[in-house]
C-alpha cells in the first residue's frame, strides 16, 4: 500500500497529542502490532514536544508540520519546524544531554531505539528536521521477521 499525509499546527503543547493520535491511526492502515504503535507514539511526541519547547522556546506562534507516508510496509515521518535549529548534533543525540537543566535529555534516545531509522538535519536559526522509519514485522508461521531480510 502507498499513502501519504501532512499535518501542519502552532506550536501548541496541546497539539503534541494530536499529532500522536493522528499518526497512530495513520500507521495503523499497516499491520503495526501494538507496542510498534506505542513506540511509534513515543516518537511522535518526543519530536513534536522538541519542536515546540527547543525549536520555538514554548513560544505558540510557530509552526509545526509533520509529514507520515507509508510505502509498502514501511512507514517514513518527519517532522520538521522553523524554529531556533540545533547547533550542535552529535552532542543533542547523546543519552541525557539537554540544554534544559531541568529535562531528561533522552527524547533522541528514545526516537534512535524506537525507529528503524533515524536521522536528524538542523540549520541553526532556520529549523530541525527530523527523519525517521519504522519497518511492520510480518507475522509468518508464529515467527515475527521483518520483510524483505529474510531469505
Ligand atoms: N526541534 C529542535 N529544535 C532545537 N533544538 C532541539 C530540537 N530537538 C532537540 N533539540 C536539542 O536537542 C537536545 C536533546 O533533545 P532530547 O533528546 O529530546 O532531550 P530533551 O528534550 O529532554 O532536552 C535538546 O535539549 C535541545 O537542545
Ligand atoms: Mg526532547
Amino acid at each position: 500500500m502507498n499513502n501519504q499525509m501532512k499535518l501542519e499546527f502552532l506550536s501548541l503543547a496541546e497539539n503534541v497529542a494530536l499529532a500522536r493520535v493522528t499518526i497512530a491511526s495513520f500507521a495503523s492502515q499497516l499491520d503495526f502490532t501494538l507496542t510498534d504503535l506505542e513506540e511509534i507514539k513515543v516518537a511522535v511526541s518526543e519530536g513534536v514536544s522538541n519542536s515546540i519547547i527547543h525549536g520555538y522556546g514554548n513560544q505558540p506562534d510557530g509552526t509545526v508540520r509533520v509529514i507520515a507516508s507509508i510505502s509498502g510496509d514501511t512507514l517514513e515521518l518527519r517532522i520538521e519546524d522553523d524554529g531556533k535549529g540545533i547547533e550542535d548534533i552529535p552532542q543533542a543525540l547523546q543519552p541525557a544531554f539537554s540544554t534544559e537543566p531541568d529535562r531528561m535529555g533522552l527524547g533522541f534516545v528514545f526516537m534512535q531505539s524506537f525507529m528503524d531509522q533515524f536521522q536528524v538535519t538542523s540549520e541553526p536559526g532556520r529549523g530541525t528536521r527530523v527523519f525517521m522509519v519504522k519497518k511492520q514485522i510480518v507475522h509468518e508461521g508464529g515467527v515475527d521477521k521483518v520483510q524483505g531480510l529474510e531469505g
